[in-house]
């Protein structure tokens, strides 16, 4: 065990020994606790809804009504019992759908037998997003609840608002469609740049204090593609966008632009500034219209974890999980009243957003991204080109919709691919604001500069922005192949959300203790378990503290024990203490999975954690080689149901308790 400290209450589990091959198709979890499926994708969870098909054959309307594809960040909001406490025993768990693995997805795969069509984009596009379940625990097993009221799935097509500093800009206006199950038509009318069809790519996600689900756009730029050439790289407001944020033609490979225009960039090039913002969803309210919070700037969004601070004040902390990309806060110009709900409604639409800068000297900056800002050529952000306006207005538009270009103009620090940032929870006498965030890798950091001049070329290097310089190492990422990852944290100066200036150090350096690589300073990490290598992991992505004080960090790697990974085995999750950084090994996944999202009952005594992409790596040919999971652990689930036993895989959420009823980790 590790013994208790300041503001953490220690961790009581041993570790686990790591998934090694070959791997089971299995989750494992510490003796003394119990885990098991609580929703699988294509699972019913809105009223009407059809059980899975194992052939995969339930068509875009049932999926629709089922939990979605690839499931991500979550968050377990309680009801209010009377008195106003938190309910233990039922809340709606909201969960991300990041992505789809299309050959999964459909009985013949992407392009099988039947062809690409509509019906297929539909399907696919019903599969992402956001799910909300009911939870219950009855007799003390937890169940997503069928038909319920407040089941709801939020997709690529579900209508949004528009809102904060950027909604209405001409760079958010586009083509007008008229949505059916048949395909997409040209109402030959053009938006008014406040409203958004649906969301994609929803990654780490967060939640805000008054209650409410902020899910995250990551890789929207994969979903597009185009039936003619792109604008030049190098000219105009579009054709930079799409050079910076990585839109090609081809895309990640989706056929959706093939058959439902608003996805063809020849015909709505404007579509693509409608995704990579950080959208507000409120759980309570099934009919309640998602909102994209523009003044959260517009990058590939991860996670976003609130702050308040001792003067209520709200910060939301923010990472860009591309190579080289940038770590933002948020700060709301009001103050968080947390005796009124509504009051909270719109703090998201108006404050300021600010670029992380990490300094050798294990200080920071916070740069504001507003029109006066200098950019490091002594030019004020209004009068560059890439931001110029009719008025200052503007100008704080177009610096949120290029976020990411606004950084570049002000120095900020190429980080080793921001993932998801936690605070650390200001309890048992512990009142610093800090901050944790996941650098998952980073294999474009050393000498050599980016030379790939086109977007596809870019992108097929894992970089956005033709000709720039890799970034040499820096004392923040300190690896030049960072192969394993790290964690780094900072403390905001006075405690405050508001500080302009921080202090800075690195957590973790992840790691293979038993690596063969040289130099093996580079590869052995610096993780702190007993024994030696007992808690290695790499690639770290999911960190979350929970209400306790205790860190828990998921990772994403390939997940199949072979090369790189021969020693670390499966992905897997620690927990870790704060103060000391020593870590536990939690948890391991199937083969080929990552885990990835996390949320607690409202009393501590569930966990439930996402099971993303079982089998992934298998081939396009035999999408379900490596993997059967969930059917591979629980041939026979709860609900009655009971899977093909080598069915196709299917990401899940599952959910662990303490075999005593006891809190998780103690
Ligand atoms: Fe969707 Fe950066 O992980
Ligand atoms: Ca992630
Ligand atoms: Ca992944
Ligand atoms: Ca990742």
């Amino acid at each position: 065990p590790v013994p208790a400290g300041q503001g953490f209450p220690g961790i009581g589990f041993e570790s686990i020994p790591a998934a090694l091959a070959p791997l089971p198709d299995a989750v494992r979890v510490p003796a003394g606790y119990t885990v098991e499926a609580f929703v699988a994708w294509g699972d019913p969870i809105v009223a009407g809804g059809v059980a899975f098909a194992p052939d995969a054959s339930n068509t875009a309307t049932e999926q629709a009504r089922q939990f979605g594809a690839h499931c991500d960040g979550m968050y377990l909001f309680p009801f209010t019992g009377a008195g106003g406490q938190a309910t233990p025993d039922r809340g709606v768990l909201v969960v991300n759908n990041e992505y789809t693995h299309e050959e999964i997805l459909f009985p013949d795969g992407q392009v099988g037998a039947s062809g690409y069509g509509i019906a297929k984009t539909r399907k696919s596009q019903a599969a992402h997003g956001v799910s909300v379940v009911e939870a219950r625990r009855l007799n003390g097993r937890w169940t997503a609840v069928k038909n319920s009221p407040y089941g709801r799935r939020i997709t690529a097509n579900t209508p949004m608002r528009i809102a904060g500093p950027a909604a209405g800009h001409a760079l958010l206006q586009t083509v007008e469609y008229a949505i059916t199950d048949a395909g997409s038509s040209a109402t030959g009318l053009t938006t008014d740049g406040r409203v958004a069809q649906g969301t994609i790519n929803n990654c780490g996600n967060g939640v805000t204090p008054w209650g409410t689900f902020l899910t995250c756009e990551e890789n929207w730029n994969g979903n597009f593609g185009s039936t003619a050439a792109l604008p030049s790289a190098t000219s105009g407001d579009t054709g930079k966008l799409y050079n910076r944020y990585g839109v090609t033609a081809s895309g990640n490979g989706y056929r959706w632009h093939t058959t439902d225009p608003r996805f063809d960039l020849s015909t709505n090039p404007n579509e693509t500034n409608l995704f990579g913002w950080i959208v507000e969803i409120d759980p309570y309210d099934p009919k309640s219209k998602p909102v994209k919070r523009t003044a959260l700037g517009r990058f590939k969004h991860e996670s976003a974890q609130y702050v308040v601070d001792a003067a209520n004040r709200l910060g939301v902390y923010m990472g860009d999980d591309e190579r080289n990309e940038y770590i933002y806060k948020f700060v709301a110009a009001g103050a968080f009243d947390p005796l009124n709900r509504a009051a909270n409604r719109d703090l998201l639409d108006t404050g300021v957003l600010y670029v992380a800068r990490f300094d050798a000297d294990l200080t920071g900056r916070w740069i504001p991204l507003l029109p006066e800002t200098l950019g490091t050529d002594g030019v004020a952000l209004r009068h560059n080109p890439n931001f110029a306006g009719a008025d200052d207005a503007e100008v704080l538009a177009k610096i949120l919709i290029k976020a990411r270009m606004a950084g570049d103009a002000v120095g900020a620090t190429m980080m080793d691919r921001p993932e998801w940032t936690g605070a650390r929870p200001r309890i048992g006498g512990y009142q610093q604001v800090e901050l944790y965030c996941t650098l998952t890798n980073n294999n474009r950091r050393g000498s050599t500069p980016v030379t790939a001049t086109t977007p596809a070329a870019n992108a097929a290097d894992g970089s956005t922005t033709a000709g720039s310089a890799r970034p040499a190492v820096d004392a923040a990422n300190p690896r030049a192949n960072n192969l394993y990852g790290h964690v780094i944290r900072w403390r905001e100066n006075g405690a405050s959300v508001l500080a302009t200036t921080f202090t800075w150090d690195i957590f973790v350096q992840a790691g293979d203790s038993a690596t063969t690589k040289t130099p093996k300073s580079q590869y052995e990490g610096n993780i702190v378990d007993t024994p030696a290598g007992s808690a290695d992991f790499g690639a770290p992505d999911g960190l979350w503290f929970d209400p306790f004080g205790r860190l828990w960090v998921q990772t994403d790697q390939a997940g199949n024990a072979q090369g790189d990974w021969v020693n670390i085995g499966a992905n897997c999750m620690v927990c870790a203490d704060p103060n000391t950084g020593e870590a536990r090994r939690f948890l391991t996944a199937p083969p080929n999975a990552e885990v990835t999202g996390i949320a607690m009952s409202a009393d501590g005594r569930a966990l439930f954690v996402g099971i993303q992409h079982p089998g992934e790596d298998a081939p396009a040919s035999n999408p379900q080689q490596t993997s059967s999971w969930p059917a591979s652990q629980w041939p026979l689930r709860a609900d009655g149901v009971t899977p093909l036993p080598f069915g196709r895989p299917r990401s899940s959420v599952v959910v662990i308790t303490k075999d005593d009823g006891g809190i998780i980790g103690t």
